[in-house]
C-alpha cells in the first residue's frame, strides 16, 4: 500500500533544499554583481540600431547595438588592438570596432550573419551613384513575374511552406531572377538580393515570435488555440521598393554618419576578418595569445532556435533542409533538439594534439559544483516526469559543456592583459534559476580569466506568464560579464 502511494506521489521535497552549491558561489561573486546605470536593455539590444542607418537595413533580432559596443570598447580597453567575436552574428561588434581603429575578427555560423555582415563591407564600399542608378533601373519593372525562372525556386522545407501568398512568391523569384540575369556587377548585385532577404518576413504569413515562427490564420496552415493576423502582408512590389529607397537614401548619407561616429578615418579602417563556421571548431585553430579585447553574445541557453527563426532566410540563401539539420546541430546547444557535441570535441582535440586540454575542459566542467547541482536536480524532475521537455536536461549539459570549450579557447586566445566582454542572460527551468553569470564567471576563474564585474542590466527578465502561474514573478539577471587574464 505504501509503496504504491509512494508511486502514485513521489515526494519531491529533496528537489527544494539543495541550493548549496549556487549559494556558495553567489556569495563568491556578489561583489561582483552590480547594477550598471548606463546599460539599459535598449543599449544593449538590436532596438538601439533603429535609428542607425545600415544597421537597421535587416532586423537581426539579437544583434548589439553600436551603442553598446562603442561603450564597451571605450571603457575597457581604449587603444586599440585585436578584436575577436566567436558569435559575430550581424557583425556588430566588429564594424563598430572597427571603427575605433581596431582589428576585428569574427565568427559567425549561420549564412544569415554572413551575408549580413559581407553585405555590409560591400555597402561600404559601393559608389552611392551607381547603387542609386540600378536601383531606378530594377524599379523601373513594374512587374517580376515574367523573369520568374525555376532555377530560382525557393526549396522550401517543412517549416517554410506555404509561407508566401504564391503571387508574391512568384515575383519575388522573378526579382531573384532578374538580379542574377540582368545585374551585371556582382555588388550591386548582392545589394538587390540582400533587399530581397530583408523583406521576407513582411511578405509572408510568418512573423519571427520567440523560439518559432508563428502563421498568420491566412497562410492556412493549421493553427495553435488562438488564431494570430499579423496585419497587413505587404505586396512584395511595396516592401522591396521601400527597402531599396531606404538603402539609396542611408548609403547616401553614409559619409555624414561616418563624420559623426568615427574616430579613425575610414581610410585607416583594417579589413574585417569574417570566417564562417562554428566557433567549437575554429577558435582551437587560432594562435595563442593573439587576441586583445573580445566583445560577444553567445545565444542564451534558453531554447531559441535561430534556425528556425531564420528558416526563411536561410531558404532564401538557398539552405536545403539537410543545411539546416546540419546547422541547428552545429550551433551552441541551446535547444532541446540538441545532441551531444562531446565525442566530436574530443576527435578535434585529439587531432590536433591537444588531448590534455580536451581532458582539462571535461574536468573544469564536471568540477564545476554550483553546476552540477542544478544538473542533478534537472535530472531529478526529469525521472519523476515533470519537465515539459526531457531534452531540457540534456540542453543546459551541452550548453555549459560547450561554453566551457568556448571559454577556455578565449582564456588561451587572449594576451595578457586581455579582457572579455560577454552579453548572456540567466534562466529558469521549472522554477529552477540557473546563475549562468557566475557558472561562467567560475569556469572562466579556472581557465585563468579574472571576474572584474558582472554588471546586470536596469531590468531583468521576469518569468514566462506560465512560471509566474506555478513559481511567482522575480527577475533573473541578464548581464554583461567582463573577465581579465590578470598579466603573468
Ligand atoms: C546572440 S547572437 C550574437 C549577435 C551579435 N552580437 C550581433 O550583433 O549580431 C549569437 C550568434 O551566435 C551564432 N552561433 C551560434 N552557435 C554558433 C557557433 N557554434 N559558432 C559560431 N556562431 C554561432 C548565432 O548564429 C548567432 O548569430
Amino acid at each position: 500500500m505504501t509503496d504504491i502511494a509512494e508511486e502514485i506521489a513521489p515526494d519531491f521535497s529533496f528537489i527544494a533544499t539543495p541550493h548549496l552549491a549556487r549559494e556558495a558561489l553567489y556569495q563568491r561573486y556578489r561583489e561582483h554583481i552590480r547594477s550598471n546605470l548606463v546599460l539599459s536593455r535598449a543599449l544593449v539590444s538590436f532596438q538601439a540600431n533603429k535609428v542607425e542607418p545600415v544597421y537597421n537595413w535587416f532586423k537581426y533580432r539579437e544583434g548589439f547595438s553600436q551603442a553598446l559596443v562603442s561603450y564597451l570598447i571605450n571603457n575597457l580597453m581604449p587603444s586599440p588592438g585585436i578584436l575577436l567575436d566567436p558569435f559575430s552574428g550581424s557583425g556588430s561588434a566588429l564594424f563598430t570596432g572597427r571603427q575605433l581603429g581596431w582589428q576585428s575578427q569574427g565568427i559567425e555560423l549561420l549564412p544569415v550573419g554572413a551575408f549580413v555582415t559581407e553585405t555590409r563591407r560591400v555597402a561600404e564600399a559601393i559608389d552611392p551613384l551607381v547603387f542609386q542608378t540600378a536601383v531606378i533601373d530594377i524599379l523601373q519593372c513594374a512587374d517580376f513575374a515574367p523573369y520568374y525562372a525555376d532555377e530560382y525556386m525557393l526549396q522550401h522545407i517543412p517549416i517554410t511552406a506555404g509561407a508566401f501568398p504564391p503571387d508574391e512568391e512568384q515575383q519575388l523569384i522573378g526579382y531573384v531572377a532578374y538580379c542574377n540575369k540582368q545585374v551585371q556587377q556582382t555588388d550591386i548585385r548582392q545589394l538587390l538580393l540582400f533587399a530581397a532577404m530583408c523583406v521576407l518576413e513582411d511578405i509572408s504569413y510568418t512573423r519571427k515570435d520567440g523560439q518559432y515562427l508563428r502563421w498568420d490564420a491566412r497562410s492556412g496552415r493549421s493553427q495553435g488555440k488562438k488564431s494570430f493576423y499579423k496585419g497587413r502582408i505587404v505586396p512584395f512590389r511595396e516592401a522591396i521598393t521601400a527597402k531599396l529607397h531606404q538603402m539609396v537614401g542611408d548609403l547616401g548619407a553614409v559619409p555624414r554618419q561616418q563624420q559623426l561616429f568615427t574616430e579613425v578615418p575610414p581610410s585607416q579602417y583594417h579589413e574585417i576578418q569574417l570566417q564562417q563556421g562554428s566557433c567549437l571548431e575554429l577558435l582551437p585553430l587560432l594562435p595563442g595569445e593573439s587576441i586583445d579585447l573580445v566583445v560577444t553574445s553567445p545565444p542564451y541557453a534558453n531554447r531559441y532556435d535561430y534556425t528556425r527563426t531564420y528558416a526563411l532566410e536561410l531558404v532564401f540563401l538557398g539552405c536545403t533542409g539537410q543545411d539546416v539539420k546540419c546547422l541547428r546541430q552545429s550551433l551552441l546547444s541551446c535547444t532541446v533538439e540538441n545532441k551531444s557535441k562531446r565525442d566530436r570535441l574530443e576527435q578535434m582535440y585529439t587531432h590536433l594534439h591537444r588531448q590534455p586540454d580536451f581532458m582539462r575542459i571535461d574536468t573544469i566542467f564536471q568540477n564545476q559544483q554550483a553546476l552540477q547541482e542544478v544538473l542533478a536536480i534537472l535530472d531529478q524532475y526529469r525521472v519523476a516526469g515533470k519537465l515539459n521537455n526531457d531534452g531540457i536536461v540534456r540542453l543546459v549539459h551541452n550548453y555549459f559543456y560547450e561554453m566551457t570549450c568556448v571559454v577556455f579557447e578565449l582564456a588561451r586566445l587572449l594576451k595578457p592583459g586581455g579582457i572579455v566582454a560577454l552579453v548572456n542572460d540567466n534562466v529558469r527551468y521549472i522554477g529552477e534559476e540557473i546563475p549562468v553569470d557566475i557558472i561562467l564567471s567560475d569556469i572562466a576563474a579556472t581557465c585563468g580569466l579574472t571576474t572584474r564585474h558582472i554588471w546586470t542590466l536596469e531590468r531583468g527578465k521576469g518569468n514566462s506568464s506560465q512560471q509566474m502561474g506555478q513559481h511567482g514573478r522575480y527577475e533573473l539577471r541578464k548581464c554583461i560579464y567582463v573577465w581579465e587574464k590578470t598579466n603573468g
